[in-house]
């Protein structure tokens, strides 16, 4: 059985501020059967785990670099995000593979530099609308599966697998239920097929344009197990909703 999970993306949204939307999300905590993550971005990572401590609000990174430490201006490692409060890391997301060049490799290398850390990796994964209308989208996705994970070490307790359709992501247009499930009944069998029976207690995650009026028909989709949320999990009152719909 999966423990459904609710996570928040905030990108690159929220300062200082922003922190009291955790605590009025766990003040009214909506579902304990749901685990919930926020991923903030780097600089609010330490103040936001120390607001989350002892509720049941996990945090998170939105990317690691795949080396411990070293000259690599900018950048933060998956050691440093474990230290500042972290347990998970979302990696690959569409919008790191397009504004920073990020391979299916580079996802890989920082996946295993991740789980190196005991950090849970959220892999993301997604076509284009260009690669969809070519009736691309399974070997896009299969591809990017391959090449992302590593060969050793993936199950349940470290790997999340996020399904973002690149132009689901912020549009307000969803795939049909049919393309949800189409999808996630692949990366299912996929993961099944390469990890055996222990790929059964990988959490998929669906990600794009998710919002309280959506979720709970996304959430009723075998092998949906909960979702990656950006734009409404900035706000508690949406991301509570959303967690709530996961019954
Ligand atoms: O990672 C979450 C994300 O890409 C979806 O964003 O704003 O469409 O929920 P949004």
């Amino acid at each position: 059985m999966r423990r459904r999970l609710a996570a928040g993306n905030w990108k690159m949204n929220g300062t200082g501020a922003a922190l009291a939307e955790v605590t009025a999300l766990s003040g009214g905590h909506p579902n304990p059967q749901v685990d919930i993550l926020i991923c903030p971005p780097a600089t609010l990572i330490q103040r936001m785990a120390e607001v989350a401590r002892g509720t049941a609000i996990a945090v998170g990174g939105q990317d690691c670099h795949k080396a411990r430490t070293g000259a690599h201006t900018g950048d933060v490692s998956a050691h440093m995000l474990h230290e500042a409060g972290a347990s998970h890391v979302i990696l690959g997301h569409s919008e790191r593979r397009t504004d920073h060049g990020e391979t299916d490799a580079t996802v890989r290398a920082k996946t295993e530099a991740a789980l190196d850390e005991k950090l849970v990796a959220i892999v993301c994964v997604g076509e284009t609308e260009t690669q969809r209308d070519a009736g691309e989208t399974l070997s896009v996705i299969g591809t990017q599966l391959q090449g992302s994970l590593p060969d050793h070490g993936v199950n349940g307790a470290t790997i999340v697998i996020a399904y973002e359709p690149v132009w689901a992501i912020g549009t307000g247009r969803v795939p049909t239920l049919d393309q949800i499930a189409e999808v996630h009944d692949f990366i299912r069998a996929g993961l099944v097929d390469r990890f055996g029976e222990d790929a059964q207690g990988i959490r998929l995650l669906y990600g794009g344009s998710v919002k309280p009026a959506n979720a709970a028909d996304i959430f009723a989709i075998s092998n949906v197990d909960g979702a990656l949320v950006g734009g409404a999990s900035l706000k508690a009152v949406d991301f509570s909703a959303i967690i709530s719909a996961l019954e």
